[in-house]
This record gives structure tokens, sequence and C-alpha cells, in this order.
């Protein structure tokens, strides 16, 4: 007899024989029909006791949330809505679950309940076929960039440079806070810290994935970032996965190119290969949309907004036209955005981002060449000398899910860009040295991960497609 998944089991390729199987009891029906899943799938199998066989106390610990172990008949269902059922021939308790303290009953929870709960919320289909498509998603990630001759480069969590500029950062620090050492001007002495130094969490990889694109060609990196900012919005954590590619002798032109080709890569993989969890979640979306007001309705179901992406080329627009064309929409006219777009030269917020891919062009849009005063000191200067090669991508419902750039690779430049908002040259030595020797066009991007689990899922808030949200105010598990 052979141990199986529920997912080998509802798979049709075994033979109908005696199986055995462990998992969770998701409901118990008539005192003779368990559903029983073990997280292989989104569907449980169904497995049929005959309770005259059975002793009454056994099966009272059938419940909700119990985790058993079956010996039984793999059979042809008798009744409708599966293929196949265990006939149980024994049955074990492994551990019980009480059903009046159990948390997730067989019913539906609000999601603000479900992270309050978030180390049980995973035995729930909606987050089960989430964390599923997450892990499918960075396993297509590391195949499209294995697959096109890229290296996976570890950048160090803990940083001693504090350049990039990216956000608010968090300390890394073992000295005593009670008791901190201090130096004659009454400021903290970080020469006395673990590190000699001060340091902190990074929040990008970038700046050392340059270093080794600039020597292994093209590399990426997939690891944590931390920002400290205290932005408590539907699409910010303080905790958040990125994924860099950064790669040598290519320019903004190549970059968009990468992009794109990677989103709708690791797009496709999911919708060829994740079919069960993807129409979960697309018919979960449509069921709570009939719920809405008209307004308020994704005008695409899940399954249709993915093969948007795919199958359509992202339109390219540069900041200066982005901006005449929000300068001149209704919404600005009519005061409907919350900041009016009047010049040049303003970033973009959300409302901005989403009103140009939702509502104008209608499909992902690829923003470049951003005035060089909103975005980051790496970013190549343009001719015009006022603009950088910058790119933003935008998604549909979730506005930015990319920012990348070509970078600066002329010394003089970059020590000049540096020194006007204060960076001391002793600190990025290093990143001044790819430019002393042997410097070359290079250029990279940053995807928020999450950000592309949610448009993927087509989840609206990013603490619920990472397993433990680290928000302002909460750092719970
Ligand atoms: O635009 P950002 O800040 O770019 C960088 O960090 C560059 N160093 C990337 C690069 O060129 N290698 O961040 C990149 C992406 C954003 O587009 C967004 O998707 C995501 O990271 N992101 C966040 N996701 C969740 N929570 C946050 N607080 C995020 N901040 C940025
Ligand atoms: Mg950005």
């Amino acid at each position: 007899m052979q141990s199986y998944t529920v997912s080998e089991l509802l798979s049709q390729d075994i033979a109908f024989n005696e199986v055995e199987i462990k998992g969770w009891v998701r409901t118990f029906r008539a005192n003779r029909f368990i559903a029983l899943n073990d997280g292989s799938t989104i569907n449980n199998i169904q497995c049929v006791v005959d309770f005259e066989k059975f002793d009454e106390d056994l099966l009272k610990r059938i419940t909700t949330g119990a985790a058993i172990h079956i010996i039984g008949d793999l059979v042809e269902s008798q009744g409708k809505g599966q293929s196949v059922e265990i006939q149980v021939k024994s049955l074990e308790i492994l551990g019980d679950s009480d059903p009046d303290t159990y948390p997730i009953q067989p019913k539906k929870h609000s999601f603000e309940f479900l992270r309050e709960n978030a180390h049980l919320r995973t035995r729930t289909n909606t987050f089960s076929a989430v964390m599923r498509l997450r892990s499918a998603l960075s396993f297509a990630i590391h195949k499209y960039f294995n697959e096109h001759g890229f290296y996976y480069m570890h950048a160090p969590i803990i940083t001693g440079s504090d350049a990039e500029g990216a956000g608010e950062m968090f300390k890394v620090t073992s000295l005593d806070h009670n008791n901190l050492p201090t130096n004659g001007n009454g400021k903290v002495d970080y020469s006395k810290d673990f590190f000699g130094k001060e340091t902190n969490l990074t929040v990008s990889g970038q700046l050392e994935a340059e270093t080794y694109a600039m020597s292994l060609g093209k590399v990426y990196t997939f690891g944590p970032t931390f920002r400290a900012e205290n932005s408590n919005t539907s699409r910010h954590l303080a905790e958040f996965w990125m994924i860099e590619p950064e790669v040598a002798f290519m320019d903004l032109a190549g970059n968009m190119d990468l992009a794109e080709d990677f989103m709708k890569y690791v797009i496709k993989h999911i919708l060829d290969n994740n079919s069960e969890d993807l129409e979960f979640l697309d018919r979960r979306q449509q069921d709570e949309d009939k719920r809405k007001p008209q307004a308020e309705r994704n005008g695409m179901t899940l399954i249709d907004k993915l093969k948007f992406v795919t199958d359509n080329h992202f339109k390219r627009v540069s900041y200066t036209e982005a901006i005449d064309i929000l300068r001149n929409c209704k919404p600005n006219k009519k005061k409907k955005f919350k900041y009016l777009i009047n010049e040049w030269g303003t970033d973009l917020q959300s409302e901005h981002e989403r009103f140009l891919v939702e509502k104008h062009f209608k499909c992902p849009v690829i923003l470049f060449d951003y005035p060089a005063n909103i975005k980051a000191f790496y970013m190549r200067l343009n001719e015009d000398g006022k603009t950088v090669r910058a790119m933003d991508i935008l998604f549909p419902g979730i506005g930015e899910i990319v920012g990348g750039a070509q970078r600066e690779e002329r010394l003089e430049v970059l020590k000049e860009k540096m020194a006007a908002i204060d960076i001391p040259e002793e600190e990025l030595w290093w990143y001044l040295d790819l430019r002393k020797f042997g410097t070359a066009v290079h250029s990279g991007f940053g995807l928020g991960f999450e950000r592309l689990v949610m448009f993927v899922t087509g989840m609206n808030n990013i603490r619920d497609v990472i397993p433990y949200p680290r928000t302002p105010q909460n750092a719970e598990f």
C-alpha cells in the first residue's frame, strides 16, 4: 500500500487500489463524508466512512481542522462533484481540533479576521491558492533568469551604505539601548557597535548587483528588502521581496525589452501551469464583483487580465508626454485628482499612474525619461541635462510594479550628482571604482514581488500576499 497526496489521488493516474493519505478535515457531513485537504491542491478528496463500522467516539473527533490518517480503497465516485473517492477502512486521529475554539470554520471569513489568524489562514481555499501561486511565481522567476544566462546573486541584507536613497532605513545594532556609548558631542559612537560603523537593513540590492554585472555580465538578486516608511497603504510593506536584474552593456531600450519579456514569461508560466488555483481565484473575484456597485467592479476577469498582459505590447511613453496627457485630462481639469498636475517636474502619484493605464492607454505602460530631481542619483543623465534614463512599469489595479534605469557610467557626472546631494565619495568608493576601471553602459530594474503576486492573484491588499506582513505597528508572528 502506498501513501499519496490529494493532488496525486485526483490526478487520475493512480490505479484503483488500497491507498494511504494524511491531511486536515475541511468538513464532515452526515456522519459519512469527509472532505480532506493536505495543501497539495485546492481540491479536497472525499473520504466516505461507513458509520456503522466505526466507534461513535472516534466519529465525534472528526472535526474541522483535525489531522487524520486514512487507509482505504480508491474507487470511482458514486456521487456527483468528484471523479474518485476513498472508501475508508481504517481511520486514525493524529491531532484533534476543538470545534468550539478552532478559528477557521467552514464559512466565509473576512480578510481582516484571517490576517489576525495568519498562522492558520493557509487552511482556507483562498490563502492556500494565493501562497501556492506565490511559490510558483518565484519558481518561474528563477526559471526565466536561468534560461536566459543570468547568475543568481545574493546581495547582503545588512548594509554599511545608506546611499541608495530609496527610503528610510532600519538600523542594525548590537549596542545596549539603555546605555549607549557616546562621543564628545553627545552623538552615539558607532565605532563601538558590532561592525564598527553604522549599519542598516538593505532597501535594495542594486548597488551590489551592479558590481557583479560589471564582472559576470548578467545577474539578478531575489531577496528581502526593508523600508521604514510610515506609509500605511494597501501596496506598501516594511519588509518585501524584490527581484533586481542588472546587465552590463545594456541600455534603457534593452532594459525595457528585458522587463517586458520577463513579466510576460512569468505570467504565462502561471497561466500554463497553475490553472486550478487561478480559476478558483477568478471565480472568487467574479462573485465578489457581483456584490459591488457597477463603478467599482473589475472590468475584466482575473484570467482575462493576465492574458491581456501576455498578449499586448507594453505602451512606452515618456514622462513629458504623460504629463501632457495628465494635465489635459478630465479628472485633472475637473479637480478629481487628489494631487493636481500643473507643471512638468512633479512626481506622479498612484492615482495618475492608474489613470494612464486603466483609463487612457488601457494597457500596461512603461514611462521613461523622468525629471532628474525626482529620481535616484545613479540614473544616467540625458543629453538635455534635466531628465534621466529611468523607467517605471505601470500595471492595471497596481500602478508602479517595476522601477529601473540605465545607470550613470561616467565617473565625473556621477561624482557631481553625489556631491549635489551630499553623498560622501568615501562611502561609495567601491561604487565609483566601477566607473574608474572598465566602465560601460549598464542597466537594471527592480520588481516588487508582492505587487506581482497581487496582480496575479487579484488580491487587493499587499498584506494578503505575503505570509507574515510587516507594516507600521504590526510584526505579529
Ligand atoms: O522603485 P524602487 O524603489 O526601485 C529600487 O529600489 C531600485 N533599486 C530598483 C532597481 O533599479 N534595481 O523599488 C522597486 C519596486 C517598486 O516598483 C515596487 O514594485 C516595489 O519595488 N516596492 C515595494 N513593494 C512593497 N512595499 C514597498 N514599501 C515597496 N517599495 C517599493
Ligand atoms: Mg520606484
